[in-house]
Order: structure tokens, then C-alpha cells, then sequence
């Protein structure tokens, strides 16, 4: 593999654990096959972390947390610039091997790289930034301020849509306040963590610092769990499906540790009476199709106004007749294949079940009939009501929905359970107002005439509801990464005691 050469990876039978004791060769935990979702060929094996490969790397990464939280946090900045050096001098073969392993498209896989830049360039910028506020105390010759303090070591479980940008929002924001960083990607992508995993160590190796990044490539269930019910390990943010964010939410809660869920979304758009359809049709077309529906920003739900529905839905249908479907890598292919057999699957007992819901295919709908996971991207006529409208199905399948108001429309919006990102095109400034008053979306992410896919890093990303209250990438998402110190110093020759407490005088 080409790809994989460039970015320095012996292909072989590579360990699938590496810490700051450098890469396993543990063979007792299997081995696991990278797939290629477009081909259905194996790319590569890797072997697959042990329960006591864990433990090294857990160990050896609160080592380095104790020696890595004492760096000043602008030089722990410095290394994450020079790892943003390295990501752009590799983003065409990372951007290459994310198109290859998980199947989103080459323009998709780069732009995913791109994140990882922009959240470093953040990161970088944050490390001399991480200011904690200053408060007048009540009593005379006292200072009170909070500082932030490194929290420990972290552990990050991603997804398989977004192999690398996802860890990048975690691990470089972590990295800039002092955290060291457990990773346990998705057992579908395990080459894109390998990758990343050597080209940022070998920055830190470089410039003499500790491997502050750690990966245990292994099952949710053997490695997964040890990960959340480890005590030392303060933080798990978790990428993944509600359920199971459910679950790590109360495995880490029950021991009092924090979590960051970043769980299923229902994404909505609202095409307005006034909306632009010059933006619209493009916008919703890139958040249902790219990705192959598989963002967990991807657009599932339309609300088009009854007057308009025809219209928007044929010009919709003739979008999509335009979407080439293909192999990723290659140049002019719209959509990538699925992941694997099981979302193919996933992709048609939900097309069954609209079926019998009551909904309506208007195109698309089946399955290509060559080796991949290739299925066409669907579009359907369906009520927001609906049982299978009201789960998240991570597919490219997309309901469009009647409304005769404004405000219906914005009721219906937010009738799901989930709440991640949102989004209306309209030109009237009454209606964009009231999308993002307290009264309408109730959604992380709200956004007027931008689609629901594709947030910049800046922003903090995440949602509510059982998208699960987390908050990642920009803005004071870093808050989250570290634990906040209140100080109070008494600089008088006195005892005072705060609301004028009065206890005695025992100064003689
Ligand atoms: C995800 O699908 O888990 O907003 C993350 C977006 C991307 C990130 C998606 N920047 O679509």
C-alpha cells in the first residue's frame, strides 16, 4: 500500500497498541482486518490490543501526564503547531487513506485532514490563552482567582466517519492543557489511527517530550469497557451511538468521572417560503448525500412549506439523479460506499419500515448491485411522527416533510429526541430570528442558510437532548479538559472569616 508507506507505516502485521513504550507485539488479542468498504478487499491486519496492553499503555500515559503537565502549556503549543506542520505535509495521503479505510470521498477525507489543522492552529493559539477569571473578594487584603489545572489522562472512543478530525478535537485541545490521551478509535478504521498516532509521536519524539498520545485499537467490549470504568482515567469523550452513549454516561458517572457525549443526531432543515433555493437545494444535497449520510450532522428531515413541496421535492430528485456514486478515490464521485454490510442493511429494514409507516420512496432506495457497500441515496415523502422518522438512521436516506406554518414547522423540528444541529434557509428576518430565539430550535447548532453538516472547528460542537449535552472543538469547549481551581489568599495580618462569621478570638 502506497498510502501507507508514505505515511511511514511498515505494513505487516503492525501491533495495534501504541504508548509511550512504543508499538505492541502482542498476538493473543487477534488480529483485526481493515476493510476496503469500496473494494470489500482487506487492506491491511492489525493485531489487536490485549487487556494487559491496556494497562501498559494506561500506566505509561499517567507517567507522562506527570511529566507532560509541567511543561509550560505555549511550548506544549508548540508541539501541536509542529504537528499541524507535519498533517499539512501529509494531507493528501492521510486525506487518501481516510477515503480508502472508511469510504467518504477524497475531497471529504482532505477536508477531514483540514480539520485536524484548523483545531491544531486553534489549540496552538489557546495554549497561551487558557485564562481563568479574578474576583474581588469580600474581606480587606484578600485576592481571590480560579487558575485551570491539567486534568489527567483522557480517553477519547471515535467513531468510524470521522477517523481523524474527531480524535484531533480532543487530543490537541487536551494536549495544549497539559492532558495526556488514551485512544481507542473504531475497530472499522484502525490504519487511520495507527497513521495519525505516528505522525504526531514522532513530532514529540523529535523535540525530546514524553508520547503523549496513546492508542488501544481493540473492542468496545474488552477495551472499551476497561476504558470507562477506569477510575484514573477522569475524562472519556465519547463519539458514537446513543445507546451506547447512554450507557458510558453511566459507567463514568457511577465512579464520578466526566464524559463528553457527542451521540446521534436528527438534523433538520427548514425551507421557508422566502428561502433562496439557490442555496437551499445544494446545501441539503451535501448534508444528506456527503458522507453517504453517515455524518452525525447529516441532514435526515426537510420541512418544506405545502405550497412549495412539489417544487422543492423535484428540484431535490434532479439533484440526486446528478450524484455520481463511485469509488471514493476517484475524482467526479459524489458518494462513497457504506461502511459495511450491516449499514447496508441497517439502510434497507428502514426502508421497509417506511414502507409501512406510511412514507413514500419519491427516488431512489436500492442497493448497487456490484461488490462495496454501495446503495443509492434516497429520498422520501414522510411524516415527522413517524417511529422510524423519529431515530437517527446512519444513512442516505432523507424524509422531506409538509408544514403549513412557521411555527408547526418548528414544533415538528423539535419533536425527536435528539438535538444536534439545525439549520433554516429563509430571507425573511422575522422567521431566522424566531428559528434562534429560546422558542425555537432546541439544537447545539442552529444556523440560517448554512445546511446542518460541515460546522467549522471554532464553534463548540455538540447537542442536546440524547445527542447527549457535550461540547467539543472550539470556543471554551477546552474548559472541559481541565479542572478549575478556586484560590483565595489572605494577604493581611488579620483572620477574618467570610459573611462576617465571628468565632472567637484565639490569637494569644
Ligand atoms: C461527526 O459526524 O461526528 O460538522 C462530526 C460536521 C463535521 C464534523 C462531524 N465538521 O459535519
Amino acid at each position: 500500500m502506497d498510502i501507507l508507506q508514505q505515511l511511514g507505516i511498515e505494513l505487516e502485521n503492525h501491533g495495534a497498541c501504541s504508548g509511550p513504550g512504543g508499538w505492541s507485539t502482542t498476538v493473543k488479542a487477534g488480529k483485526l482486518d481493515s476493510i476496503n468498504p469500496a473494494t470489500e478487499e482487506v487492506i491491511a491486519s492489525v493485531y489487536q490490543a490485549s487487556e494487559s496492553d491496556y494497562e501498559n499503555v494506561t500506566e505509561k500515559s499517567i507517567e507522562a501526564f506527570k511529566e507532560w503537565r509541567m511543561i509550560p502549556a505555549p511550548k506544549r503549543g508548540e508541539m501541536v503547531r509542529l504537528m499541524a506542520e507535519e498533517l499539512r505535509k501529509n494531507k493528501d495521503n492521510l486525506g487518501s487513506l481516510v477515503s480508502l479505510e472508511m469510504g467518504k470521498i477524497k475531497a471529504e477525507g482532505d477536508g477531514e485532514v483540514q480539520e485536524m489543522i484548523d483545531i491544531a492552529d486553534f489549540a496552538v493559539g489557546l495554549s497561551r490563552q487558557l485564562y481563568g477569571l479574578t474576583m474581588h473578594s469580600e474581606r480587606y487584603l484578600h485576592r481571590m482567582y480560579e487558575q485551570w489545572h491539567p486534568l489527567g489522562p483522557i480517553g477519547v472512543i471515535t467513531a468510524f466517519n470521522f477517523p481523524v478530525a474527531v480524535w484531533s478535537w480532543n487530543a490537541f485541545i487536551a494536549a495544549v492543557c497539559g492532558d495526556t490521551v488514551i485512544w481507542k478509535p473504531s475497530s472499522s478504521t484502525p490504519l487511520c489511527g495507527i497513521a495519525v498516532q505516528h505522525i504526531c509521536n514522532h513530532v514529540l519524539e523529535k523535540n525530546g517530550y514524553p508520547h503523549i498520545f496513546s492508542l488501544v485499537i481493540g473492542s468496545g467490549k474488552t477495551i472499551g469497557e476497561r476504558l470507562i470504568k477506569d477510575r484514573r482515567i477522569p475524562l472519556v469523550s465519547f463519539t458514537g451511538s446513543s445507546p451506547i452513549g447512554q450507557r458510558i454516561g453511566k459507567v463514568v458517572g457511577e465512579r464520578l468521572g466526566s464524559t463528553i457525549l457527542e451521540l446521534g443526531g436528527n438534523n433538520a432543515i427548514i425551507v421557508d417560503e422566502s428561502a433562496d433555493f439557490k442555496l437551499a437545494i445544494p446545501a441539503i444535497v451535501f448534508g444528506a448525500v456527503g458522507t453517504a449520510g453517515q455524518r452525525c450532522t447529516s441532514t435526515r428531515r426537510v420541512f418544506i412549506h405545502k405550497s412549495q413541496f412539489d417544487k422543492v421535492a423535484s428540484m431535490l430528485i434532479d439533484a440526486y439523479q446528478q450524484v455520481n456514486i463511485g469509488n471514493p478515490m476517484d475524482g467526479g464521485v459524489l458518494m462513497g460506499p457504506l461502511v459495511n454490510q450491516a449499514t447496508v442493511e441497517t439502510y434497507l429494514i428502514a426502508l421497509d419500515r417506511l414502507k409501512e409507516e406510511g412514507g413514500e420512496i419519491l427516488c431512489g432506495g436500492k442497493v448497487l448491485d456490484h461488490p462495496g457497500y454501495f446503495v443509492e441515496p434516497t429520498i422520501a415523502k414522510a411524516e415527522n411522527h413517524f417511529p422510524l422518522v423519529q431515530e437517527e438512521t446512519f444513512a442516505p436516506i432523507l424524509y422531506l416533510i409538509e408544514y403549513e406554518s412557521i411555527d408547526g414547522a418548528i414544533r415538528m423540528h423539535n419533536d425527536v429526541p435528539q438535538g444536534l444541529s439545525s439549520s433554516m434557509f429563509t430571507t425573511d428576518l422575522i422567521n431566522a430570528e424566531k428559528f434562534l430565539s429560546h422558542k425555537g430550535s432546541d439544537c447545539g447548532i442552529a444556523n440560517i442558510n448554512i445546511g446542518t453538516s460541515g460546522a467549522e472547528i471554532g464553534g463548540a460542537f455538540g447537542g442536546e437532548k440524547d445527542t447527549g449535552g457535550g461540547r467539543e472543538a472550539g470556543s471554551d469547549a477546552w474548559k472541559a479538559y481541565m479542572r478549575r481551581q478556586t484560590n483565595t489568599i489572605n494577604w493581611s495580618h488579620e483572620m477574618p472569616l467570610a459573611q462576617g462569621i465571628k468565632f472567637g478570638d484565639f490569637s494569644d
